[in-house]
């Protein structure tokens, strides 16, 4: 496992010109989260749902990685057995950058799987309502290999077995309403030595005052000094 993991959230992908979810303008002021990305809502509200993916997989074509990306995954790729690129992201914008590797925690846009069978296809950008809606091994509903809301996240195991042997940890562009990296941070058995958080502003779900390092401001804006002081980390 990693010594350094490079935690990211919906902020990386914000220069890019996708929406997070929690800031003014963001995806959640324009939906309701418990209509439509919680678990049943496949029962409940489905046309809503797989349309709501539709739309974000569309959303996602023509996006381009942005100078974020495309240095941490120049920098995984220098360092492959030391860092590790984790992203609560359902994007593709660090595989536009060029990362095979990424661990994506909550599923991944272009991807949709059998509900019953688990079989997976990778559609692309196209759209789960004219294209697939049934398996092609079994004819159950096909769904988007999305984590709701009130899910399992198959992946949070990957993520704690990284967080083991983490001994940097850096945090760019997300709320920590999700998951707390603070509690990974606080862990008495935690090996994580140094820390630094990147996000646009102070969130209520983030103590800062546990960090090294706190920048507020936009990632591109603050990748450059992140990469130093990784490699400086990793050369040491
Ligand atoms: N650079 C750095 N940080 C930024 C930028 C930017 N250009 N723009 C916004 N941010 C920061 C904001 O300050 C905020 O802290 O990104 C964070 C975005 O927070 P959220 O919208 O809550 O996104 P995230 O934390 O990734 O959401 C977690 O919630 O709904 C779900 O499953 C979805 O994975 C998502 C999870
Ligand atoms: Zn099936």
């Amino acid at each position: 496992m990693a010594k350094i993991v490079v935690f990211t959230g919906a902020g990386i992908s914000a220069e890019s010109g996708i929406s997070t979810f929690r800031d003014k303008d963001g995806l959640w002021e324009n939906y309701k989260i418990e209509e439509i990305c919680t678990a049943g809502c496949l029962n409940t509200k489905r046309d809503e749902t797989i349309k709501f993916y539709d739309l974000r997989r569309k959303d996602c074509e023509n996006k381009k990685p942005n100078y974020s990306h495309l240095e941490l995954v120049k920098l995984e790729k220098e360092y492959p057995n030391d860092v590790k690129i984790i992203t609560q992201n359902i994007d593709d914008l660090f595989e536009k950058a060029g990362s095979t590797s990424v661990l994506h925690l909550h599923g991944f846009l272009k991807e949709i799987y059998c509900e019953k069978c688990n079989f997976k296809i990778n559609i692309s950008y196209d759209s789960l309502k004219t294209l697939y809606n049934e398996c092609p091994k079994c004819y159950s509903f096909m769904r988007p290999n999305i984590v709701f809301f009130n899910e399992e996240a198959p992946k949070y195991e990957d993520l704690y077995k990284e967080m083991l042997d983490c001994e940097f940890i850096i945090v760019i562009g997300t709320s920590g309403n999700v998951i707390s990296i603070d509690n990974f941070i606080r862990n008495p058995h935690s090996r994580i030595k140094k820390s630094i958080l990147n996000n646009l502003k102070k969130s209520s779900a983030i103590n800062d005052r546990l960090y090294n390092k706190v920048l507020y401001k936009k990632a591109s804006e603050s990748i450059d000094e992140i990469i130093f002081d990784i490699k400086e980390y990793i050369n040491k």
